[in-house]
Order: structure tokens, then C-alpha cells, then sequence
């Protein structure tokens, strides 16, 4: 009998504070020991790293795949799909979201939306594991208008769920949330412990923006991005951080892309307040300049529209910037992917019949929960992120650190973390399978086009491995090791010691007049 199941080898083990040659023993689905030397006779099964580096699986905490409420529309990829695709890249636990059901009233309203949502998901073979986060679309008229009961409805999507996690909009049409709504759900969070994820946009500017430019005639896939420039971002940003210090609220910004956002976020943070924020693949590395006709097709830059959108090419920088300084907490893709057919709802209608589109009907997002992993792993051995540290810190472990899931995810802990480990190649040697530009047959996701399309990459997971079980070798999944479960969360590191209202309410910016809230 061997000690160990298997037994990975000659690797480098790199997590988010370590850096050093060493084995792995895992037992079943944990990491079971991490020694300078694993004897391969106590391993059933043995992986030759041959000098790779060797990190725990990605965590995306930001996917949108196909959901009961279909609040994005027709999205290309399940839960299933979704996963394949993570593993694809190395990543070994997305969480997706669960939107609330408009129909649904009563106590446990937002949790039964959860619970059809893992329903659906529970039909589907599954190459990894998922969490959900919960979107409040709307407050008034569901029967949580109230922030009493809006608290006592997210104690039960926790005790229910394990979902410690919500997200709300402040743009969209429909989703937009008030300042007061925001506060309230600000207020629920803060009472049970929960994360809220903020989308800052002003979407009044938005609409006003995308107004004047129809009445211009400017349509066109780039005008998106005019109609939500950078201070759109920045100006929610800044009110959001004043509602939360209202609230005496932890939150976190995701697909944060603005410069004036960052500085805020910076500020905020610098004056101790718990704010994180989230950036993406496709800020630091694609522009605004991808959302213009290509290849003689006008309507090809819809493929690159998402909210908040692509910035100029100058704003790069402050992206890698506020990876490498600590600003950004986490990286997730907001992987969600619509066919190229399904983005053509933005073409042709009633006012405008040629093939320049009109961009207000273009649906917003793009593919990347596979890319994200390889795109920033390159980023390291290009030098314009820091470390293979700080790789591992943003894509794995903090994640599961504000998201309540560590450290049986993003960590190599014997004894406490899941066996979800990625084997990279080893830099200076070929293999028939080590790809050298990314192609959307690469990618494993049903989406038909990858923004990546010919990007050069220096590296890409050789062995992903999820609790335990190889589920991508070179380049080919395992099917039948794709075991992936539901991952009920914990309260987040980012919540406060006991999670409980203090008796007596403690603004923390003492100086403004806050009314008392009780
Ligand atoms: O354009 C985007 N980001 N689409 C996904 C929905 C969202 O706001 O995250
Ligand atoms: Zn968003
Ligand atoms: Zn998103
Ligand atoms: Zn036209």
C-alpha cells in the first residue's frame, strides 16, 4: 500500500509567500505533506514536474455562465462548459453568479433562487468546482424592500446556501440600484457578514451619454466605450466608497478599469478602510482601439464591448500598476461570453439598417475564465507583473481569502487544502504540446472567438489537477475525473471578527452628521 495516492515531483513549489523546490503527497482530494524529498515508492501514482513551477489552481471569482434568471440573456457557456474551460487554464474553482428570481416572494425568496440555480447546474458533468454569488436585481416590489427584511433574507441565503457573497449595480437599466437601495443592501451585508461586490458605473451618465450620441449618429461597437468613459467609473466609485464608510460596510469593486476608480480606491484603502477591488485580463493587456471594424467587418469590435469597456492604451499601466502595488486585491476574467451571433442583437433594427450596429444593444462581456491563468502567468515572465508570488497571490489566494473559501482553495496547505494544483512546463524546454499563441480551439469554452485570438504566451498548465484527480494533461481533458462539486463559503476574512452589528452604532468617519441608525 503507498502512503500517498500520488505523488507530484521535481517541481517548484510556488504559493503566495513561498518560492522553493519541493514534493507533493496527496491523499484522496488533500494535500497531504510538502517535503524537500517524497520517496517515489510511497506514491500509487507519480507526476514528473521535471522542473515546472507548481501552484495552486486559479480561483476566478468572477464568471457568468448560463442561469435559471438569464438576467444577461443567452449566454454561450453552462456551468458545464464553463468549467471545462477553467481547467483548461489551470483554473480549479470558478464562482458564477446566481440571480435573484423576480417571481419568487417571501423569507427564503433569494435563497430558492439559489437553490434552482444549483439545481440546474446539478444536471451537468462538471470539471471543477463552483460557488455562486448572489445578484440583487431589484429591491422595491419583491418583498426585501425593506433593509430589515433584506437582512434577515441573506441570513438564510448563507444558512441556506453558503453564499457570502452579493452583487449589485449601479448601472444598467433595470439593475441600476439607488443610493438608498444601495445603502440597504449595504446594511444587510454588513449585518450578516457578507461581501458586497459593487459594479460602479453612473448609469445616468451612461444614458444621458448614449442618448446624445444616437442623436449624432454615432453607433458604431467603439461609441459604447465613448458613452462610459473613465470619470463614469470613477464617480461611482467615489460615491459607493462614501456609502460603505456610511455603513461601516467592507466592499469590493469588481472589473475595476478607471484610473480615477483605482486612485479612490487607493485613498480609501491608504485611510483604512476595507475596501478591495477586483481588475481583469483584458485592462491591463486590449484598448479601446479593439473595439473599432476590423477585417473589413464594421460590427467586429462588438466582440470586445463590456461594461466597464476598454480603455485607451495609456490606462495599461495603471492596471499593472495597481496589481503589483497591492491596490487590486484579486484578479477575476468577468468571463461571459456571447456567440458573435448573439452580439449582433446591437445590429440591425429599427433605426439603423446598415452594418455599423448601434451599441446600445450589444451584449456586454467576453470570454476568459481560460486565459486569465496563462495571460498573467506571461505577464510575470515579461516582467510587468511583479512575481510568480504576486501571480499566485491575486489569482488564487486572495480570492479564496475575501470569498470564504480558504484555505481549502487557493493555498497549498497540507492537511487543509483541496489538492487542486496546476504544473507548469518548465520555461526552457519544448514539448509536442506546449502552445506557444493562444487559439479559441485552445480554449474549451462554446464561445466561437477568444479576444486573444494570436496573442503570444510564454507558458500554459501542463497538469490541472482538481481534489486530487488530473482533469487536463498536455492539452487533452479527462473526462472522467471531472468530479466537480457545489462549494457552500464561509464568512469572508474581509467581514469583522463576530459578524455582528456593535450595539451601538460607530460610523467610522466620525466627522460627517450621519443620522443614527439602529
Ligand atoms: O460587460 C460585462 N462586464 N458583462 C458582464 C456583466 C457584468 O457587469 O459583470
Ligand atoms: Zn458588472
Ligand atoms: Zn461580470
Ligand atoms: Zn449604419
Amino acid at each position: 500500500m503507498s502512503t500517498y495516492d500520488v505523488v507530484i515531483k521535481n517541481g517548484i513549489i510556488c504559493t503566495a509567500s513561498d518560492f522553493y523546490p519541493a514534493d507533493i503527497g496527496i491523499i484522496g482530494e488533500k494535500i497531504a505533506a510538502i517535503c524537500d524529498y517524497i520517496d517515489p515508492v510511497h506514491g500509487g501514482e507519480i507526476i514528473d514536474a521535471e522542473g515546472g513551477i507548481v501552484t495552486p489552481g486559479g480561483i476566478d471569482a468572477h464568471v457568468h455562465v448560463d442561469e435559471p434568471m438569464k438576467l444577461l440573456g443567452d449566454v454561450a457557456d453552462t456551468m458545464g462548459e464553463a468549467t471545462r474551460s477553467a481547467v483548461a487554464g489551470g483554473t480549479t474553482t470558478i464562482i458564477a453568479f446566481a440571480s435573484q428570481d423576480l417571481s419568487l416572494t417571501g423569507p427564503r425568496a433569494l435563497s430558492q433562487s439559489v437553490k434552482n440555480t444549483i439545481d440546474m447546474y446539478s444536471e451537468q458533468r462538471l470539471y471543477c468546482d463552483y460557488g455562486l454569488h448572489l445578484i440583487l436585481a431589484r429591491l422595491e416590489g419583491t418583498g426585501t424592500a425593506t433593509k430589515d427584511i433584506l437582512d434577515q433574507q441573506l441570513g438564510n441565503v448563507y444558512e441556506d446556501c453558503g453564499v457570502s457573497s452579493l452583487k449589485v449595480f449601479m448601472t444598467y437599466p433595470g439593475l441600476q440600484m439607488s443610493d438608498y437601495n444601495l445603502l440597504n443592501a449595504m446594511y444587510a451585508s454588513r449585518k450578516n457578514g457578507i461581501t458586497t461586490m459593487i459594479h460602479a458605473e453612473n448609469g445616468d451618465i451612461v444614458r444621458w451619454m448614449t442618448e446624445s450620441l444616437e442623436g449624432q449618429g454615432l453607433l458604431e461597437p467603439y461609441y459604447h466605450g465613448v458613452s462610459r468613459p473613465t470619470i463614469v467609473e470613477g464617480e461611482a466609485t467615489n460615491r459607493a466608497v462614501t456609502l460603505a464608510q456610511t455603513m461601516d460596510n467592507p466592499i469590493l469593486f469588481v472589473h475595476v478599469s478607471s484610473p480615477e476608480a483605482i486612485n479612490t480606491i487607493r485613498r480609501a484603502q491608504t485611510a483604512g478602510l476595507k475596501v478591495y477591488a477586483e481588475t481583469c485580463p483584458q485592462y491591463a493587456l486590449l484598448s479601446d482601439q479593439d473595439t473599432k471594424c476590423a477585417h473589413g467587418d464594421n460590427f467586429a469590435g462588438a466582440k470586445n464591448v463590456c461594461s466597464p469597456p476598454l480603455r485607451p492604451e495609456e490606462v495599461k499601466q495603471a492596471i499593472w500598476r495597481g496589481m503589483n502595488n497591492g491596490s487590486f486585491t484579486i484578479v477575476g476574467s468577468d468571463h461571459c461570453a456571447y456567440l458573435y451571433s448573439s452580439k449582433a442583437k446591437g445590429k440591425h433594427n429599427a433605426f439603423e439598417k446598415c452594418d455599423r450596429g448601434r451599441f446600445r444593444y450589444i451584449p456586454n462581456g467576453m470570454p476568459g475564465v481560460c486565459t486569465r491563468l496563462p495571460l498573467l502567468f506571461d505577464a510575470v515572465m515579461r516582467n510587468k507583473l511583479n512575481s510568480f508570488m504576486k501571480f499566485v497571490e491575486i489569482n488564487c489566494t486572495n480570492p479564496a481569502k475575501v470569498y470564504g473559501c480558504y484555505p481549502q482553495k487557493g493555498a497549498l496547505l497540507p492537511g487543509s487544502s483541496d489538492a487542486d494544483i496546476v504544473i507548469w512546463y518548465p520555461n526552457d524546454k519544448e514539448y509536442a504540446f506546449k502552445p506557444k499563441v493562444i487559439t479559441n480551439d485552445l480554449l474549451e469554452h462554446a464561445c466561437d472567438y477568444t479576444p486573444f485570438e494570436g496573442v503570444e504566451i510564454k507558458n500554459w498548465p501542463r497538469f490541472t489537477i482538481a481534489r486530487g484527480k488530473v482533469v487536463y494533461k498536455e492539452g487533452k481533458l479527462m473526462h472522467d475525473n471531472a468530479t466537480g462539486q457545489y462549494i457552500r463559503r464561509k464568512k469572508t476574512s474581509l467581514s469583522y471578527p463576530n459578524n455582528e452589528w456593535p450595539s451601538e452604532w460607530r460610523p467610522i468617519y466620525t466627522k460627517c452628521n450621519s443620522p443614527v441608525i439602529q
